[in-house]
């Protein structure tokens, strides 16, 4: 008797799930699910493209926020292009380097030192500590000498890098007769601020060209999805809910890796509440989760003053009438808070310093107002995302757990508004 086999407690069948692996975070997708990218992906040939013809590339500077496939393209793209360049004849190589954890010149040359070697027969032993940049750049050029005509690095995160001395080593070292081959250098970075930077960063020997990718619109984040459809059981997506997905995370960030993101957790949703199917109220609460999760994460480093002054002002709209609040009406109600929890309140000048901090990382936005000039001018303050959602993350901090949770104030409405005593002795 199959159905009885194994122990119950551990479904062997997935109701809901059939292919999740291809909703996880690291999964690289195959070349037939990449979509909505078809002119990213031709310009980036472009720049590095040379190189299967046995001509120098050009480096390339790729820009662009979050999820916007700067790291899928890349790769794809360098892959392709050396099994182009093979069937000319040409040996060419492919270097990645994640420079968020190789974030010095000496770590970012010992990677691509021991993936050269990985990829070749050389011989020589490279020492994994106890050596500085030089000795890596020798062995990095004695392995282009001996095996390759060409090589592309992708050096991703580059901003995390201390220094770009590697870039100048990388695009002289032809020029200074360390080797013969020709290097592709495609640097990503999702900091625009970089781009400011980079030029006093580096010399005239880096020359290379800038391109920008842009934040996926409904309709690529919809195909990107319905690529992936097969991760579900068939019949399980009601008939609105992709659409529904891609046009909320199209209309927050345009990211690619959150709008799977929410898909997947729309399932997990679905799973825990016993639902055959996963509906648009699912992918509803995924992405309020979603949501937190992000503010959590970019308010994860914050002080728990920053965190208070962000419940203050949440807590604020959430009571009253307006969406933009004044520092000083933020700062009254901060002040309260922090007698709850037992915490010195900063002064009002450092509560605005916290602001601005949280201004810089996207959480709220903050616009001067003139009140004439015999007022003088002052900073009006408002979220940039659901108050609710910045109260349940910093309530999440296990030190805040106990303040009063106003986003359940605003799920009921008017009437819990009047008889909620506790909430409404701030106000
Ligand atoms: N055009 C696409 N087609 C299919 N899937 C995509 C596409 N673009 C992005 N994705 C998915 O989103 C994930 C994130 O993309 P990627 O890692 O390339 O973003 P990124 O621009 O490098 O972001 P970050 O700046 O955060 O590193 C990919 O692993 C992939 O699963
Ligand atoms: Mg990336």
């Amino acid at each position: 008797m199959a159905e009885q086999a194994g122990d119950p407690l551990f479904q062997s069948h997935d109701p809901i799930f059939n292919r999740k692996e291809l909703l996880h975070v690291g999964h690289v997708p195959d070349e037939d699910r990449i979509v909505g990218r078809d002119d990213e992906i031709q310009s980036v040939a472009a720049e590095v493209g040379a190189i299967t013809r046995g001509d120098p590339p050009n480096n390339v500077m790729i820009y662009g926020k979050t999820g916007t496939g700067k790291s899928l393209i890349s790769r794809h793209v360098a892959t392709r292009a050396q099994d182009a360049a093979r069937n000319n004849d040409i040996d060419c190589g492919v270097l990645y380097v994640d420079c968020s954890e190789a974030n010095t010149e000496t770590r970012a040359t010992r990677q691509l030192a021991l993936s050269l070697k990985e990829q070749t027969g050389y011989q020589q032993n490279i020492p994994l500590r106890g050596v500085g940049t030089m000795e890596y750049y020798q062995h990095i050029w004695r392995i282009l000498e001996g095996f390759f005509d060409a090589i592309i690095v992708i050096l991703d995160e580059i901003d995390k890098l201390d220094n770009s001395n590697i870039l100048m080593q990388l695009s002289r070292a032809r020029e200074a007769q360390k080797t013969d081959a020709y290097i592709g250098v495609i640097g990503i970075s999702n900091k625009v601020k970089y781009r400011e930077t980079l030029d006093e960063r580096i010399d005239s020997s880096f020359g290379h060209r800038e391109l920008f990718f842009h934040p996926y619109d409904a309709s690529q984040l919809r195909e990107i999805m319905r690529n992936r459809e097969d991760a579900f059981q068939p019949n399980v997506l009601e008939d609105g809910t992709i659409e529904l997905c891609a046009a909320l995370a199209a209309k927050k960030h345009g990211d690619a890796r959150k709008a799977i993101e929410i898909l997947k957790e729309a399932g997990e949703l679905a799973r825990r509440t016993g639902s055959e199917t996963v509906s648009e109220q699912h992918i509803q609460q995924a992405q309020e989760v979603a949501e937190i999760n992000r503010i959590e994460e970019l308010t994860s480093g914050a002080t728990v003053h920053a965190k208070l002054a962000l419940y203050a002002l949440a807590s604020r709209i959430i009571t009253g009438d307006r969406e933009t609040h004044k520092t000083r009406e933020i700062y009254e109600r901060y002040v309260g808070i922090c007698e709850m929890v037992a915490t010195d309140p900063i002064t009002e000048n450092g509560l605005y310093r916290q602001l601005k901090e949280q201004a810089f990382l996207g959480v709220i936005e903050s616009e001067k107002t003139g009140g004439g000039r015999s007022q003088g001018s002052y900073l009006l303050h408002r979220l940039v995302t659901d108050p609710k959602h910045i109260i349940k993350a910093v309530r999440r901090d296990s030190s805040l757990e106990d303040l009063p949770a106003y986003d359940r104030l605003a799920d009921g409405g008017s009437e819990t508004r009047d008889r909620d005593v506790e909430l409404s002795s701030f106000s």
